[in-house]
């Protein structure tokens, strides 16, 4: 289905492709757990574990599912694209409690009043329009259950001298003119890390203190960057254009003195949202 129709930003199919969903498994960050431990404290102040079910919603390889089976007796993960699926499901860590299937965020394949928590990472700003799926939400979630949307923001990279120059080449990969037409204006916000959610429950609270810290190489650093859905989108739909991706490898070798191997520090703001369904 990649590539369906002729809407560059026919976004459901974005993530059909297995090469893209072998680049997730390999390159996409993972959470750090104080996020998993903020949304487990946020649900116990009006819900007493062990809770029950927890459902995650553009699940990708399971980013988030697998560290949720900490907190949860079941954990479902479902995602829009079956090769998503396929490669969570192939993981050899993947807990007896965790279970993956293929489905939409707008028809959760979960029953009424089943679910403690249902959470999105750095998925949620695909879902359009995202009022079908705060309604999805309110049906599956248990009263007193929570809903938890969290996203990366842009990484920054800490490494001396360089890191201005660094962070501006990232920056140039990032705001190139072609491939910014392949994402919706919810992930240009996450990147400008200025996106906001409006959960429907007055019961609600927002964490900015969280991030993600990390020691990459270059490769790591482009692998995770190559894994971008509109990096893939354009480089594909332009093949004889010049690869932003490549430039950008090629500046930071350069700023880098040539040294592949060189760690650099790497911080990701992550935002969190959450929201308590009324007790009644
Ligand atoms: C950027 S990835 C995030 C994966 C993972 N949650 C993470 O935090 O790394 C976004 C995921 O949302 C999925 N997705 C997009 N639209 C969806 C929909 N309507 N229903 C379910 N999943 C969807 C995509 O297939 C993709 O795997």
């Amino acid at each position: 289905m990649e590539g369906s129709g002729n809407d560059p930003r026919n976004f459901r199919h974005f993530f059909a492709a297995s090469d893209l969903a072998r680049l997730y498994k390999e390159h996409r960050p993972t959470y750090p757990l104080i996020l998993y431990k903020t949304i487990a404290e946020y649900l116990g102040q009006k819900l007493s574990p062990p809770f029950s079910l927890a459902v995650d919603v553009g699940c990708g390889s399971g980013q988030s599912s697998f560290p949720l089976s900490l907190y949860f007796d079941g954990v479902l993960g479902i995602d829009i694209s079956a090769a998503q699926i396929s490669e969570a499901q192939s993981h050899p860590d993947k807990p007896r409690n965790v279970e993956f299937r293929v489905g939409d965020a707008f028809e959760i394949a979960s029953g009424d009043s089943s679910a403690t928590l249902v959470c999105s990472g750095t998925a949620a700003h695909w879902f359009d329009p995202i009022e079908d799926f705060y309604r999805e939400v309110d049906r599956v979630l248990v009263p007193g259950g929570c809903l938890a949307i969290f996203t990366y923001g842009t990484l920054r990279v800490n490494s001396g001298q360089n890191s201005d120059q660094i962070n501006d080449a990232i920056d140039t990969f990032i705001n190139h003119n072609g491939a910014t037409a392949f994402r919706p204006q919810k992930a240009e916000d996450a990147l400008d890390n200025n996106l906001n959610y409006h959960i429907p429950y007055t019961d609600k609270t927002r964490v900015d203190s969280l991030t993600g810290e990390f020691h990459w190489n270059l490769n790591q650093l482009v692998g995770y960057l190559s894994s971008w859905s509109f990096y893939q989108r354009y480089i594909k739909s332009r093949p004889r254009e010049a690869d932003p991706l490549l430039q950008l490898k090629i500046r930071i070798l350069e700023l880098n003195s040539g040294a592949e191997e060189t760690l650099m520090p790497v911080t990701f703001p992550i935002t969190l949202f959450m929201g308590r369904k009324p007790l009644e």
